[in-house]
């Protein structure tokens, strides 16, 4: 039996990705919380999964090291990687925004040199080329509310799910940039050279997250890209 891989992004996804490969039959619910193994078989053998970064997931099925992959829309929109993209599984809700500090609400736009502070710099870049605004990217990995209260930059393009973090840290959201779910990605040359066990395996997380089916997002009303 030709065994089909799926790579599982860490973090924020990790438990609905997890979720829905149980749902699928694929693994025993619970398993995979109390282990640090970064491959886990699957229950009938038919399917292996892997953990990786979200970041660095679709690096995987890109190259084929995974046939299948769970990844946010705000990975596929940043990296542009040559994958397909089959379902949207319709959890991991997210926005990406622009957020200035709450004293520059009024004034930002009249900025004539903008700096933002982003895990998003090629978003970014397309986001203000589109308003024909010019503007300093300042690349970061992670806790990017931090740069416009030190100094580092005048506001950021980051995620936001609860807007806590905005709120905590006194940054208010001026604008929405994207929308993003959890998508269900193939490599290209899987689709085609596995197709049969590959088309099965999609077809399970499909049912199994309740997913309409096509790309197109239920809960963004088709706007991803702002
Ligand atoms: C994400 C995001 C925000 C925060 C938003 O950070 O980058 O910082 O969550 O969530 P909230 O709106 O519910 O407060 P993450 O936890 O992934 O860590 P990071 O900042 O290091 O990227």
């Amino acid at each position: 039996m030709s065994v089909v891989t799926v790579a599982v992004p860490s973090g924020r996804l990790l438990e609905g990705g997890m979720r829905t490969l149980e749902a699928a039959g694929y693994l025993t619910a619970g398993t995979w919380r109390s282990t640090r193994r970064l491959i886990l078989p699957c229950a009938d053998g038919a399917v292996r999964c892997l953990i990786a970064k979200p970041v660095d997931l679709l690096a995987y099925v890109e190259h084929g090291a995974a046939d299948l992959g769970i990844a946010g829309k705000d990975m596929l929109l940043e990296q542009g990687r040559d994958v397909y993209e089959l379902v949207d599984l319709g959890f991991g809700f997210c926005r990406g925004v622009l957020a200035v500090p709450a004293g520059a609400v009024e004034t930002w736009e009249r900025k004539s040199h903008l700096r933002i502070a982003t895990k998003y710099p090629r978003i970014t870049e397309r986001y203000f080329w589109r308003r024909g605004r010019p503007v300093e990217i300042i690349g970061l990995n992670g806790t990017v509310e931090l740069a416009p209260q030190v100094g580092l930059a005048d506001g950021i393009v980051d995620v936001v799910m609860t807007g806590r973090t905005l709120r905590e840290n006194r940054l208010v959201e001026v604008d929405e940039v994207f929308r993003s779910t959890a998508r269900l990605v193939v490599n290209r040359v899987s689709l085609r050279s596995r197709a049969e066990p590959v088309a099965a395996v999609v077809e399970q997380l499909r049912l199994a997250a309740g997913a309409a089916g096509g790309a197109s997002s239920r809960r963004e009303g088709g706007v991803e890209l702002r």
